[in-house]
């Protein structure tokens, strides 16, 4: 960098400093401009004033008289252009490197980007030798060749996208569950519960030290949580409607491009809930709310995947918020499957698990839009899965909502309120000693309530189209892998 300075001394020199254009030099007289974000920048509201800018450099074209560059900060999609004289044109003035542009603010010819900032200043305070950077100047690079630097992804412009859809996707989330009156509680990372009850767990100890069977750090067994539910469910008790949004973890060895080891997770809980149509609402709602808003609020970030990464994926959107979520139950879906003509790799017997090729025929069959399914065998669901008593078939009050391009996308269930069925379902899987607190909320003031979880990343692949997971959360964890 010091050798840098002194040659861009040399270069403000013995060039136009009549014309106040330094580079790499920061002028201390004058009074500190403001410093604007590009998506201030280009919005055209400080047209004329004096500003600084700072990000990284997107592009650059010297041109005989003048030099062009894009610098972008993450604020938006857009990029600030910046407009130079030529005499600034600098080797070390890369795509890739970090820089600060002082300038001002002028209305720009060019009708695609009506604002652009005439430099009087460059400064580059980070190099980046464009030969070594692995992303190059005007390449469009596949989510594929993205995903092997994990560390560098975000300063591409799909990932950066993805990033901030995510963040109003969240936004979204809770705003649609603060304006339908739910709680939200920060439901335990660290728990001793195995929710889903299907092993799937992280066990958590102290690391460095060779631990005994009876003397775990919490003094029981302690595992990263797969589900917030149960917390949820005891908040339920006493605050009705409340949800939780967090990281969850399962140690599924899955390879599969819907599986993570760790994902985050929308939950909700809605007591004296009579029907899974009371869950059905929220869970419609919520996916409605949380893609309008996504749509009004990231057009350009959403645009440049449904133009560029999902061609043809804006229409499936638009029938899913078009249209009503048809219910079918879980016998009518195995009906429509054993009808099928496809040749599916899994069984589809009444009892057998719905697999990710059923979910997606399912959602092609009722018209590439999201569907539920509800009261599945009561022997595929978890213990607090409420029974279905009074069906034929022996049934579980748990709906899912099948997707498009996903399959499964939430999973929910009304939960088993009536202590004495309760009880002897946890008898008999041995449990009962490990939830008498569970049962204790049965015990006291229990109503009928129920709730469901739907995979946050899931969401994201639903609305964008994406196929790989690994694609639309910043830092990715699964088997076999946990860069960074
Ligand atoms: O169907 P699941 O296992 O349901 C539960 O955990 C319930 N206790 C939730 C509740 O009722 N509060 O998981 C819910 C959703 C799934 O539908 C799926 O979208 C997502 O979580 N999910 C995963 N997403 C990414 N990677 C994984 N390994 C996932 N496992 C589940």
């Amino acid at each position: 960098m010091l050798q840098a300075a002194a040659k861009t001394l040399s270069v403000a020199t013995t060039t136009s400093v009549s014309r106040g254009i330094l580079l790499n030099i920061r002028s201390y007289c004058k009074k500190t401009p403001a410093t604007l974000r590009v998506s201030e920048a280009v919005s055209g509201a400080e047209l004329g004033a004096n500003v600084k800018v700072q990000g990284w450099v997107r592009s650059v074209r010297a041109q005989k008289s003048h030099l062009f560059l894009h610098v972008n900060d993450g604020s938006s999609l857009q990029s600030l252009q910046v407009v130079a004289s030529s005499e600034l044109s600098y080797p070390l003035l890369t795509f890739g490197s970090a820089v600060e542009v002082t300038g001002t603010l002028k209305k720009s010819p060019n009708q695609k980007q009506p604002v652009e900032l005439e430099a009087e200043q460059i400064h580059i305070v980070g190099e980046c030798n464009p030969l070594e950077f692995p992303f190059k100047i005007k390449e469009r690079h596949s989510l594929e060749y993205i995903r092997q630097f994990p560390h560098l992804r975000c300063r591409t412009n799909a990932f950066s996208s993805l990033l901030r859809i995510r963040s109003e996707a969240t936004t979204a989330v809770h705003s649609y569950f603060k304006e339908n009156g739910f709680l939200q509680i920060h439901t335990p990372v660290i728990t001793s519960n195995d929710c889903e009850g299907a092993g799937e767990l992280f066990k958590i100890e102290p690391s460095g030290r060779d631990y005994e069977e009876e003397e775990h750090f919490f003094s029981v067994p302690a595992f990263l949580t797969v589900s917030g539910q149960l917390h949820l469910e005891l908040m339920s008790g006493a605050f009705s409607k409340v949800y939780t949004f967090g990281p969850t973890f399962r140690a599924e060895n899955s390879q599969s491009r819907r599986h993570l080891a760790e994902f985050y997770m929308v939950e909700a809980e809605v007591s004296f809930a009579q029907s899974l149509e009371d869950l059905t609402k929220v869970m419609e709602g919520m996916f409605r709310s949380a893609t309008e808003h996504v749509l009004a609020h990231c057009a350009e970030d959403v645009d440049l995947f449904h133009k560029h990464v999902t061609p043809g994926h804006r229409e499936i959107v638009e029938a899913m918020l078009k249209n009503r979520f048809p219910t079918i139950t879980y016998s009518e879906a195995i009906n429509i499957l054993n009808r099928s003509s496809e040749n599916f790799a899994f069984p589809t017997d009444w009892g057998c698990d719905l697999q990710t090729e059923h979910e997606k025929y399912l959602v092609k069959h009722c018209g590439n839009i999201p569907v539920f399914v509800t009261d599945y065998p009561y022997d595929l669901k978890p213990f607090y899965a409420r029974d279905n008593q009074d069906h034929p078939e022996h049934t579980a009050a748990a709906v899912d909502l099948l997707v498009p391009g996903v399959g499964e996308l939430c999973g929910g269930s009304l939960r088993e309120e009536r202590l004495d069925l309760l009880r002897a379902r946890l008898q008999q899987a041995g449990l009962e000693d490990t939830y008498r607190w569970y049962l204790d909320l049965r015990r006291f003031g229990s109503v009928p309530h129920g709730g469901f979880g739907m995979g946050f990343e899931r969401y994201l692949l639903c609305i964008l189209g994406v196929d790989n997971i690994k694609d639309v959360i910043p830092f990715p964890r699964f088997s076999h892998s946990c860069v960074l």
